[in-house]
């Protein structure tokens, strides 16, 4: 990895430190570099994953840096954002089976210090419950990764979710459904309701990191940066967070 020569454009705002970067590529290199120099730098670290398209290339990047450099994920625990409600922890389009594909299954982290609610649970309360006592236990996170839905959700903490939310149950939006068709066979078979971190567990994490792509995210980068902050758009939560850097490309950048 050679992200010094990584054509990128700081800019600076008041509340954001935003890495533009040019394409999909570039963004999932610089964000791999600061995660891992993260986990180098405290190997227990507990690391708050996403999942979605977005952060797949990230995951590439870390495969590609522990094999290459050995960087060892022994010691770190994860805590993943959300879970479908309904879809077994075995079935393709679980955040479970993602995260064990996409990521977990080829570095060496021990697979009990990862965590992914469980939406098979029938008290979810509890699960939810036993969910955020268990981020408390581990230590709190110290590095959250983040995506962005069209609509401004955060993990799946649709629009009119409460700032003060912690781990929850909701219904999904329907345009959330639409969007995540595109992994199922019809919009029929995408659940309806999802468990997932509140607004504030995301905001107890120490830093966040936000990663965008593609001109599909551009309106809501720029009600991220610009807009009103409100809980009709949930990321707006973030504008009160201390350590927020936004990594993005050009394109999901353009109305910045
Ligand atoms: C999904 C996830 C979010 C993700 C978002 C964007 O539904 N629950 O955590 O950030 O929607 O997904 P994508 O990265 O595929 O655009």
């Amino acid at each position: 990895m050679k992200p010094n020569k990584i054509n990128q454009q700081r800019v600076n705002t008041m509340l954001f430190e935003i890495i533009r970067t040019e394409n999909y590529e570039d963004m999932s290199k610089i964000a791999a570099k600061r995660v891992i120099g993260k986990v180098q730098q405290k190997p227990d670290a507990v690391l708050g994953l996403a999942t979605g398209s977005t952060p797949e290339g990230l995951y590439k990047e870390f495969i590609k840096d522990h094999k290459e450099n050995g960087t060892s994920y022994e010691k770190v625990n994860t805590v993943n954002l959300d879970e479908y409600m309904g879809l077994d922890r075995n079935d393709k389009n679980s955040y479970f089976t993602f995260m064990r594909e996409k990521l977990f299954n080829h570095i060496d982290i021990d697979l009990e210090n990862t965590n992914v609610p469980n939406g098979m649970v029938s008290d979810m309360e509890a699960e939810a419950k036993r969910y955020e006592e268990h981020i408390k236990e581990i230590g709190g996170i110290d590095l959250q990764i983040l995506g962005i839905g069209h609509n401004g959700h955060i993990g799946f903490n649709e629009p009119g979710t409460s700032f003060d939310s912690r781990t929850h149950v909701i219904e999904l939006a329907e345009s959330t459904r639409e969007a995540n068709s595109r992994y199922f066979h019809s919009i029929d078979e995408v659940p309806t309701h999802a468990i997932t971190m509140g607004i504030q567990s995301i905001m107890d994490s120490k830093e966040i990191i936000l990663l965008a792509s593609g001109a599909g995210k551009a309106e809501a980068m720029k009600k991220l940066v610009y807009g009103e902050i409100t809980e009709d758009f949930p990321a707006s939560a973030l504008r009160l967070h201390k350590k927020v850097t936004i990594i993005a490309d050009k394109d999901a950048l353009q109305l910045i």
